[in-house]
C-alpha cells in the first residue's frame, strides 16, 4: 500500500476478529514505530504488548477505568462527545454502551500495545518526548494498516485509572504510560468519520 492510500484509508477499529496476530508482526510494526522522528533523537518510546489472555484478565479495570471516564461529565455531553466515532453497532443501538463495550473488551483485539515514556520533569523534554510517542504511534497505525490489522489509539482508559493499567502491565515506577494500542485484524469496517477543512485552519504567509 503507497503512503497516501494508507494515511487515507487507516480508520480506529473497535471490533476485531479473534485471529492471532504473530509475534514476528507486531515486532515488525514495532520497528516501524521505532523508526519515528524524536527531537535530538532520544527515541524515548517504550512498549509493552499484551496478549489477549492478559487483556482478559485487565476486564475489571477498563470496566472502571470507562465508568470514571464518563463520571463527572453529563450523559448529553458524553454522546455528544462520541457522535463522530465509528462504534461497531449493539443489539439496542446505544452508542454509549458500544463505547463501554469497546473500552472494557477492547473490541476482542487478541494484541494491545501500551506505549510508555520515561517520566520527566523538565516540562519542555516531556513535550517532545510526548510527540515523539505520537509520531511512533502514528507509524505503528499505518504500519499495521498496510498488514490488513487494524488499531485504535487510545487514550480514555488512562485518564483515571493509569497507574492500575499500569501496575498491571508491569510498567515500573520512573515510566508513564501514554498510550494503549489495540491490534487486531478488523471485525468492522469503519467508514471515514467527518473530518474539518484545513484550508479553514491553516494560514499562509507570504503566499500570493
Ligand atoms: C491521543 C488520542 C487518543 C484517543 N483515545 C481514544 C479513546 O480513548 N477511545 C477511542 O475509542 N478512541 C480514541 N482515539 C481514536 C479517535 O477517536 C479517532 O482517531 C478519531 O475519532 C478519528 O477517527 P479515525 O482514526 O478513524 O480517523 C484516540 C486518538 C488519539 C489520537
Amino acid at each position: 500500500m503507497d503512503v497516501k492510500t494508507a494515511i487515507r484509508t487507516r480508520r480506529s477499529v473497535r471490533k476485531y476478529q479473534n485471529t492471532p496476530v504473530p509475534k514476528e508482526l507486531v515486532l515488525e510494526l514495532l520497528e516501524a514505530a521505532n523508526l519515528a522522528p524524536s527531537a535530538t533523537n532520544r527515541q524515548p518510546w517504550e512498549f509493552v504488548v499484551v496478549n489477549r489472555s492478559y487483556l482478559d484478565r485487565l476486564e475489571d479495570i477498563l470496566k472502571e477505568a470507562f465508568r470514571e471516564r464518563v463520571a463527572g461529565v453529563s450523559e448529553g455531553a458524553m454522546r455528544q462527545a462520541i457522535e463522530d466515532l465509528s462504534l461497531p453497532e449493539e443489539e439496542d443501538g446505544d452508542r454509549l454502551k458500544a463505547l463501554g463495550t469497546f473500552y472494557r473488551t477492547l473490541g476482542g483485539a487478541p494484541v494491545a500495545i501500551g506505549v510508555c515514556l520515561p517520566r520527566e520533569k523538565d516540562p519542555w523534554v516531556w513535550k517532545n518526548n510526548i510527540s515523539d510517542s505520537a509520531a511512533a504511534i502514528e507509524n505503528l497505525l499505518l504500519a499495521a494498516w498496510d498488514q490488513g490489522l487494524g488499531t485504535c489509539w487510545m487514550a480514555g482508559p488512562l485518564k483515571a485509572r493509569a497507574d492500575m493499567i499500569a501496575a498491571f502491565l508491569g510498567v515500573p515506577p520512573d515510566r508513564e504510560l501514554v498510550a494503549i494500542v489495540t491490534l487486531g485484524y478488523p471485525g468492522h469496517q469503519p467508514p471515514m468519520p467527518p473530518k474539518k477543512d484545513v484550508a479553514n485552519k491553516t494560514r499562509w504567509l507570504g503566499f500570493d
